[in-house]
């Protein structure tokens, strides 16, 4: 993985490489995917069935026979060099790309466990995660409801923080809902970290396509990726989270907004993905720790002091941290379908939300309020950044609590005292 590199990525790039263009000898080579019921790795992974395929590479839940026979992943990457040296090369990117991604340590990125070459395969060798992704998801269940996706949301920008914080910087480039797991826990994790372009016949390295059209930002087409364009991804991928939309089935960069095709999202939240895959990467939050901040839940003490005045009990409000949503992978019910106004797709296994006409959109008060968000609306994103972090706030309410606490002690030893007395 580097900084940034460039992408020519025409729309529906991302599957597998034309292999007509290119010199190589495929006579010669298997594709990748035919593992099954083999041993890799000097006998010590058994593998045993495949979990995903593309052009040049395939995934695999093998047994590792030197560790109790414990899960892994195995991702199987061919490479079609006809020319020796470029191979070489290759085998030297893959070794030291595997060897950068055994440095990261965050909980949403799996461990890397091996990695070897052997012939023109090279295997990368990781944890093994339970779940599902995101993707088959989508397909499954529809979209998902507001507060799921910020609990997810929030997981993901604080693994992009991290790899963002990484020197040099770690710009992951492929995020999209196929690319993320969401365990039975509810927690998500990264994977595909795209060191399978390393093998991609077409291009140098350098050039190689990276990103999938829909959630891949303009810079990806140019090559000046970095942070933000992570942050168009994350913004792509929540678009389509919350309406159902694919953007891999639209022309690129365009994003209806939100609450046009699911009016059940919060204007908050419609705004912070609004924001989020702007065409101009100046637009867009500046950091992910932008983004996270506009993605926090409100405080609620606010709304609730100027609506209700007269709250006097010392408990204080107690707002869902950010994680507990990320047990609720039930996804929320798809809106049902009315008179679609998206423009046509394939035929995708679930309804689409229902658009609201264009009086709605223009009196969005009309619209039906989002039942569990009851935070105000906010016409424009900038008041959400500056909202402080519900987390951040947790210690002060204690300290109000306790005293409170304090107080009460007090009084209570005063009325014993007056009473003995
Ligand atoms: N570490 C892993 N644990 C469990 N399943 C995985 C793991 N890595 C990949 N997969 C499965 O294999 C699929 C393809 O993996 P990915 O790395 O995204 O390959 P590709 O380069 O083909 O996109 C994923 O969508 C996921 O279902
Ligand atoms: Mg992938």
């Amino acid at each position: 993985m580097r900084p940034a590199a460039p992408a020519a990525l025409p729309p529906h790039a991302a599957g597998p490489p034309v292999t007509g263009a290119v010199a190589v000898t495929p006579t010669t080579i298997a594709p990748a995917g035919g593992l099954q019921g083999t041993v890799v790795g000097r006998g010590r992974y058994a593998i045993d069935r495949m979990l995903g395929r593309g052009g040049m590479s395939a995934v695999y839940m093998a047994r590792d026979l030197h560790v109790a026979g414990r899960l892994v992943a195995v991702k199987e990457m061919v490479d079609q060099f006809a020319d020796a040296q470029e191979r070489l090369e290759a085998e030297r990117d893959f070794a030291r790309e595997a060897d950068m991604l055994a440095t990261l340590h965050h909980a949403a990125i799996p461990t890397i466990i091996d990695r070897f070459s052997e012939n023109n395969r090279h295997l990368l060798v990781m944890e093994y995660i339970s779940g599902e992704n995101l993707e088959h998801k989508l397909e499954a269940h529809g979209p998902f409801d507001e507060e799921t996706v910020r609990a997810w949301a929030l997981e993901l920008c604080s693994v992009l923080s991290y790899l963002h914080g990484r020197q040099p910087p770690v710009v992951f480039r492929d995020l999209k809902p196929g690319n993320i797991i969401l365990q039975p826990d509810g927690r998500v994790r990264l994977i595909d970290f795209g060191i399978a372009r390393l093998f991609k016949p077409q291009q140098k390295a350098d050039t190689t396509a990276l990103g999938t059209s829909g959630y891949a930002s303009p810079e990806h087409y140019t090559g000046q990726t970095d942070a933000r364009s992570d942050i168009y991804s994350l913004g792509a991928t929540m678009h389509h989270l919350l309406t159902g939309r694919d953007p891999s089935k639209f022309p690129p960069f365009q994003f209806p907004p939100v609450r046009d095709l699911n009016p059940a999202v919060s204007s908050e939240m419609a705004a912070v993905v609004e924001k989020a895959v702007r065409t101009s990467h100046e637009k867009r939050f500046a950091t992910v720790d932008d983004m996270r901040k506009a993605l926090e839940p409100k405080r609620k003490k606010k709304n609730a002091a100027a609506t209700s005045p007269a709250r006097t009990s010392g408990a204080p409000p107690t707002p869902r941290p950010a994680t507990a949503a990320a047990n609720g992978h039930a996804p929320a019910a798809p809106v049902p379908a009315q008179g679609s106004q998206t423009p046509p797709v394939t035929p995708a296994p679930f309804a689409f939300p229902s658009i609201p006409t264009p009086q709605q959109r223009s009196n969005p008060s009309n619209t039906p309020a989002p039942a569990p968000a009851p935070v105000a609306a906010a016409p424009t994103p900038a008041p959400i950044a500056a909202q402080p972090a519900v987390q951040a706030a947790g210690p002060g309410d204690r300290g109000v609590q306790r005293g409170q606490a304090r107080r009460l002690r007090r009084h209570r030893r005063r009325d014993r005292g007056a009473h003995r007395g």
